[in-house]
Formats: structure tokens, C-alpha cells, sequence
């Protein structure tokens, strides 16, 4: 047995007082989890403390929390561990974030995660005609699918999302891996449906800004953005869907300044996304940038000369790089989720 001491963020929004931390000194083996300290510091010292949970075995989402600023299964965390993780030896507990909070460490699901989850269509739409027996489906795609599959919607990829934090509207990570689920499930019928609506959504697949965050906070290796990019991957090379929203061309321009400079030459990109810098298409979208442009220059983050010249050539590395990927018949969509080969005949292993 050991001393932990817990910081936790309490709040009651009906109480009509700010939020404020609370600490509890609980005793318990080292390889009990933080769900445990709560539960204990509840049941022994403040039974008013709100926490949710269920199977407290990492399998029913129900414990997403912060822990030490980080989201986390409270079930699926060691004390030991995140006291080792505590800047001051305290382990700080608070509700996740992008969610207003109902009490203390639960969040209102439904306001968020939920909704978001059901903007996406989460089920199947099956093709016609409905086989007389089953479907039959590759095991490649069904293994391709594991992987959003292993979502136990805990919410800690969104709670961590940065462009949640700026645009609450922005269908979010959990939401998205969800929808590759279907998309790369051979017997759906409405993969281009779902890439197109979700591409011409000012809020959808291109408003992810490849931050990593959900990959970072995902407790069951989903890896939210990888099927984002995957979803994006489909909709324009495989749908060619050019959207609204500039998508489909920002990645290409994105391909094609590498491409030429080896680096990326940021003064081209937003142009060429648009068609060049004279498209109609390009100018309120320059005039739109002139401030983030002016300020760039009085800090010197970008200089006149840098903007205008083109520093870089691509080394012939490059150009062979693009050769290789180009010349292949079909596009390699690495899952590194599962590991483990065909040849031997071993089953296929599902990374932990
Ligand atoms: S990678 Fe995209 S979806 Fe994931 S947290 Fe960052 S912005 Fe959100
Ligand atoms: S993708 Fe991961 S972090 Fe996000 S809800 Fe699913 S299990 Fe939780
Ligand atoms: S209580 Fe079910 S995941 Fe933690």
C-alpha cells in the first residue's frame, strides 16, 4: 500500500460558483488505477465528487478524463505512473476538454461527441441485393477496418482536438474515424456519399490540421487523423472530389511545391491553391491573408526577397521520390495497426 494525494477539478455549473481544486489523500496498491484513488477518495472522504464510469477494464469509454493535462481512461491508468507524470507529485484529475461539463469530471457526451457521431450516418448503408446468405467480404478490407473498429468512443480525441478548440463545428477525430469504418467497408453502398458530404463540409475531412493530438490521446491506437487522411486519400484520388472548400487543390498545390522546391515554399502555396496568383479565385483569398501576410514580415518570419525568389531547387532525391510513387499501378495504404504475415500462415496480431 502507498499514499497518493489527487488534485481534482470540481464544478457544479447549478451551484452558480467558479470551478476549483479539491484534494484527496487516498492508500492503495501502486498498480491500481486513478479510477480506483477516485472512487476511493468518493466513497471514504467526499461522496459528492462526480466521475463516471462502468467496466473500469479500458473496454466502455464511460472514464475519459484529464490526467496531469493529458486525456486518459482513469480505468486504464496506474497511480504509480501518473504520479511519476505529476509536476509536483499531486495527480491532477479534470473533466475533458472541448465539453461543457454537467459535474466535476463528467462531460455532457451528448452535446458533443455524440452529436458529432450521428452527423456521420454510424451505420452501415448495405448494398443491393441482400445476398441469401452473408456478404461476402475480403479478410485485406476487414482488416483494414480493425483499426477504427477498436473505437471505444471515450471522447479523448476530441477533448485533446486543436481545431475543436477553434471551430466547434469541425466534425472531430472520433467522428471521422468512424465514417473510414464504412468508407473502407466493401459492402457499404455510400462511400462516395459520405466522402463527398464530408468533403464539401466547410467543417469536415479538410478542416484537420494534421495536428497529431488525437494520435497522442487515443487509448486504443485508433489514430483518428491516419483514417482522416485515408478518407481524404479516397475522395480525391480515388473520387476525384474537388470541393468547395479548396481541399482537394490545397493538397495537390501542396504535392506540386514540393515537388519543384524540394522545400515547401509557403509564399506559393495559398496562390496555387487557389489556381495561381492571378485565378479570380485567388485574390479575396490573398486579400483575406494581407494582415497574417503583414505581420509575417514585421517579424521577420518572412522577408520580401525570401516571399518573392525561390531559394530552393528539388534535388534529383526528390524528383526520384515522386518517380516511385507515381510509377506504382496502385496506391500503398500502409494499416500499421496490424502486424504479422500471410506466408507463414500466423494469424494476423493486432498491435496493443
Ligand atoms: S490531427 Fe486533426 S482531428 Fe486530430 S486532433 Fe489534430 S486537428 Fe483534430
Ligand atoms: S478514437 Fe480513440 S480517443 Fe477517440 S473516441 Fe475512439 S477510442 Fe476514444
Ligand atoms: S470504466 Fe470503462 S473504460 Fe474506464
Amino acid at each position: 500500500m502507498a499514499e497518493f494525494k489527487l488534485r481534482i477539478r470540481r464544478y457544479d455549473p447549478e451551484s452558480g460558483k467558479p470551478p476549483y481544486w479539491d484534494e484527496h489523500t487516498v492508500e492503495l496498491e501502486p498498480h491500481r488505477s486513478v479510477l480506483e484513488g477516485l472512487l476511493q477518495a468518493k466513497g471514504t472522504t467526499d461522496g459528492s465528487i462526480g466521475v463516471r464510469c462502468s467496466c473500469r477494464a479500458a473496454i466502455c469509454g464511460s472514464c475519459g478524463v484529464r490526467i496531469n493535462g493529458r486525456p486518459g481512461l482513469a480505468c486504464h491508468t496506474h497511480l504509480d505512473d501518473a504520479q511519476y507524470r505529476a509536476k509536483d507529485g499531486v495527480i491532477e484529475v479534470e473533466p475533458m476538454g472541448n465539453m461543457p461539463v454537467i459535474k466535476d469530471l463528467i462531460v455532457d457526451m451528448d452535446a458533443v461527441h455524440w452529436k458529432k457521431v450521428q452527423r456521420v450516418t454510424p451505420w452501415l448503408i448495405n448494398k443491393e441485393p441482400v445476398p441469401e446468405r452473408e456478404y461476402i467480404v475480403p479478410r485485406e478490407s476487414m482488416i483494414d477496418v480493425t483499426q477504427s473498429m477498436a473505437c471505444i468512443q471515450c471522447g479523448a480525441c476530441v477533448s485533446d482536438c486543436l481545431t475543436l478548440e477553434v471551430d466547434p463545428l469541425f466534425v472531430g477525430p472520433a467522428a471521422l474515424a468512424k465514417t473510414y469504418r464504412f468508407v473502407g467497408d466493401p459492402r457499404d453502398a455510400a462511400h462516395e456519399q459520405r466522402l463527398k458530404d464530408l468533403a464539401e463540409d466547410p467543417h469536415g475531412i479538410y478542416s484537420c490540421t494534421h495536428c497529431f493530438q488525437c494520435i497522442e490521446a487515443c487509448p486504443k491506437g485508433v489514430a483518428p487523423m491516419s483514417q482522416i487522411m485515408r478518407l481524404r486519400r479516397i475522395a480525391g484520388s480515388d473520387f476525384a472530389i474537388n470541393d468547395r472548400n479548396n481541399g482537394y487543390r490545397h493538397e495537390h498545390a501542396y504535392v506540386e511545391n514540393i515537388r519543384r522546391n524540394g522545400l515547401l515554399h509557403e509564399a506559393d502555396l495559398l496562390p496555387d491553391s487557389y489556381g495561381g496568383k492571378f485565378h479570380p479565385r485567388a485574390v479575396p483569398a490573398l486579400l483575406s491573408s494581407l494582415p497574417a501576410i503583414s505581420k509575417a514580415l514585421l517579424r521577420r518570419k518572412v522577408t520580401p526577397a525570401k516571399a518573392l525568389l525561390h531559394p530552393h531547387k528539388a534535388p534529383d532525391g526528390v524528383k526520384r521520390i515522386y518517380d516511385i510513387v507515381e510509377g506504382r499501378d496502385e496506391r500503398i495504404e500502409l494499416n500499421l495497426y496490424i502486424t504479422g504475415t500471410d506466408e507463414d500462415n500466423a494469424e494476423p496480431v493486432v498491435a496493443s
